[in-house]
């Protein structure tokens, strides 16, 4: 088994962490084509947004290559950089698993409801509508492709705790408004046994059991650190940035039951796991 990771960012190093100590050989691209710190694996630059830096990948990065994850997203012109550049030498490469981590965000406002894998997509800003293409250009290859549906991705360096630290973090009220997250380290453990067990043409939410409001994560993550939560304010949409509006734009509640009936269990199966655990690896760092 060798693995390649295209695009080793937050979610992509801490996979490659886990495969390197299951002894599994890695190869991962960044954009500059610097390895992230600690990381001892062969990497290479691939940045499709610098043409003067792009390199197409030389053979002895595909060399012995058996599974390949993209975690590339689209670029700001809605272009996917691996499906535009890789999807002719990933078909030659005979790989017994291509997984693609890609956003529930396809899904659109669903008001709050479930939804699940069979739930036709529906999605409403370009960001969604860009991934819905590359979906549908990894579905259509002749590649073994797995697509991974990921909520707000958050974990170790990445959660409300870091925020709260920071004293910037504003408590919106909007009851009944619900967002899904999962542990970076559970899209690490669907992923890992997803290539352990390929199903081609499979589509996955990677989501954990709780969907809920913000407001009651931040209450959470304040009350693990001993502070006092921020006040909330009531939902506006004219006091914020148009990013920020529009993520208020949809809710949904994401099914994980198809991971946990083919893929196994989650380790953190809510915030509430997730936000200790995180508190943990950062005291055992420290210790
Ligand atoms: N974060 C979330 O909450 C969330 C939610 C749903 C879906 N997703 C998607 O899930 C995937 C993994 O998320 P993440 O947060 O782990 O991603 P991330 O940390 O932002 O990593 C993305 C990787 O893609 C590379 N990259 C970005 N643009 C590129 C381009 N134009 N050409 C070549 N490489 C490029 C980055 O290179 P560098 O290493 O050089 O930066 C990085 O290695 C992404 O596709 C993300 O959009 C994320």
């Amino acid at each position: 088994m060798k693995v390649l990771i295209l695009g080793c960012g937050y979610t992509g190093s801490r996979l490659a962490h886990f495969l390197l100590a299951q002894g599994v050989a890695v190869v991962i691209t960044t954009r500059r084509g610097v390895v992230p710190d600690g990381m001892r694996a062969a990497c290479y630059a691939f940045d499709y947004d610098s043409p003067e830096k792009l390199t197409l990948l030389p053979p002895e990065a595909w060399a012995g290559v058996t599974h390949v994850l993209d975690s590339i997203p689209p670029n700001s012109q809605g272009v996917d950089p691996v499906a535009a550049c890789f999807i002719p030498v990933l078909e030659s490469a005979k790989l017994r698993w291509f997984g693609y981590l890609s956003t529930t965000g396809v899904y659109g406002d669903s008001q709050g409801a479930w939804v699940n894998e069979l739930t036709p997509v529906n999605p409403q800003s370009e960001r969604s509508h860009h991934r819905v293409n590359a979906e549908t250009a990894f579905l259509q290859s002749k590649l073994p492709t797995h697509i991974f549906r990921l909520p707000g991705i958050y974990g170790p360096g990445r959660s409300m705790l870091e925020r709260l630290r920071t004293g910037k973090v504003r408590r919106i009220d909007k009851p009944g408004h619900v967002f899904c997250r999962i542990h970076v380290d559970d899209i690490v453990r669907t992923l890992w046994n997803s290539m352990q067990q390929p199903q081609p043409g499979s589509i996955y939410n990677v989501s954990d059991d709780e969907p809920t409001e913000p407001s009651n994560l931040i209450v959470e993550a304040a009350h693990l650190l001993g502070i006092a939560p921020p006040p909330a304010i009531p939902f506006d949409p004219t006091s914020m940035s148009a990013m920020s509006a529009s993520f208020w734009e949809e809710s949904r509640r994401v099914s994980n039951q198809k991971i946990k009936t083919e893929l196994g269990s989650l380790l953190y199966p809510t915030y509430r796991e997730g936000l200790r655990a995180i508190l943990q690896e950062e005291a055992a760092s420290v210790a």
